[in-house]
């Protein structure tokens, strides 16, 4: 068993609902185990700028239910940098911090590996991001909540969509993946999605309309992935109101409204159980691991693995929503 005294938490990069009832699973796992723990505020930057709060087991009380983050968070340009983050080192040693569990996404793990290999300390990450990009995972904390904050959203487009009859285009977040879009448009029954995975190989918009798109419907919801990849749902939206004018178009961009509300039951039982693995994996002399979900149980995912780009996505699940849409 490692001989940690000391666990310091933050959470980086962009919120995720659900990451307050991670840190109070961290927080409440390590006291359990008789381990001090040191709330870092705002992230990596609060860890360069010292702003580290003692935390206590009502440090972390009625907030399972909040969305957002109590640690407040950031994304720190410092840290990236082997000064920044030598600063931060000094910080951790200053504060007998002896192990950290880093709560966000791709950038955030991306900057805990550096860290843990360059001063050799020992750090466990969890899975905090809406888009469910990270590989080695199922699951990430924040992305059912998201999932069902779209699909609430889209349900009352559809209303106003159908009694206008017109075509909308949501968009939704994700970076530079389709997940949000794909389950959110089976969820909501919407005709298509269109997603970053498949923007390459094909011209998703194109083959929607050559295969019939509104030949048998009076209005239609098609969700797409924000970004570059797939243009967004202003780009689609341009090219049907230029190839097909007796189409009305409507454009809806769904936004940070995604990333905001308090955590669904799924995301809360993620967090609980994916804070206490962190902590369980620290002890177990872990280190440099993502805490990641498979098939419901509890993995270690090296760092190195799971912040790879390019996550599968279940192509299955587009033939059901190209079935389902008919
Ligand atoms: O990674 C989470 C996420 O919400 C992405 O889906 C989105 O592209 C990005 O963060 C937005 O970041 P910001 O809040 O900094 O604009």
């Amino acid at each position: 068993m490692a001989n940690i005294k000391c666990i310091g938490i933050l959470t980086s990069g962009g919120d995720a609902p659900g990451m307050n009832a991670a840190i109070r699973a961290v927080t409440r796992a390590a006291i359990y185990s008789g381990i001090e723990v040191k709330g870092i505020m705002r992230g990596y930057r609060g860890l360069i700028s010292d702003e580290i709060v003692p935390f206590k087991s009502n440090s972390v009380s009625n907030i399972i239910q909040q969305g957002g983050t109590v640690l407040k968070t950031a994304r720190c340009k410092e840290f990236q940098t082997p000064e920044g983050r030598k600063v931060a080192h000094e910080a951790l040693v200053r504060e007998g911090i002896d192990a950290l569990v880093v709560i966000g996404g791709d950038g955030s793990l991306t900057g805990a590996r550096i860290f843990a290999q360059e001063y050799d300390f020992p750090v466990v990450g969890l899975p905090g991001t809406i888009d469910n990009d990270l590989m080695g995972t199922d699951l990430t904390i924040g992305y059912d909540t998201a999932l069902n904050t779209i699909m609430e959203a889209v349900d009352k487009i559809r209303d106003t969509a159908s009694s206008h009859e017109r075509l909308f285009f949501i968009e939704v977040m994700g970076r530079e993946c389709g997940f949000l879009a794909l389950n959110g448009a089976i969820a909501s029954g919407a005709e298509a999605a269109i997603i970053p995975e498949m923007s390459f190989q094909q011209d998703q918009l194109g083959d929607l309309i050559s295969n019939g798109f509104r030949k048998s419907k009076n209005s239609s919801l098609v969700l797409v992935t924000e970004g570059d990849i797939t243009g967004g749902a202003m780009a689609q939206a341009e090219r049907v109101k230029n190839e097909f004018p007796q189409y009305d178009v409507r454009v809806t961009i769904l936004g940070h409204v995604q990333r905001g509300g308090s955590p669904t039951a799924n995301d809360r039982i993620l967090a609980s159980r994916m804070g206490a693995a962190a902590v369980d994996a620290l002890l177990d002399d872990q280190r440099n691991v993502m805490i990641g979900i498979q098939n419901d149980n509890i993995v270690y995912v090296p760092f190195s693995k799971a912040i790879k780009k390019n996550k599968p996505f279940q192509e299955d699940l587009m033939r059901t929503l190209k079935i389902l849409s008919i």
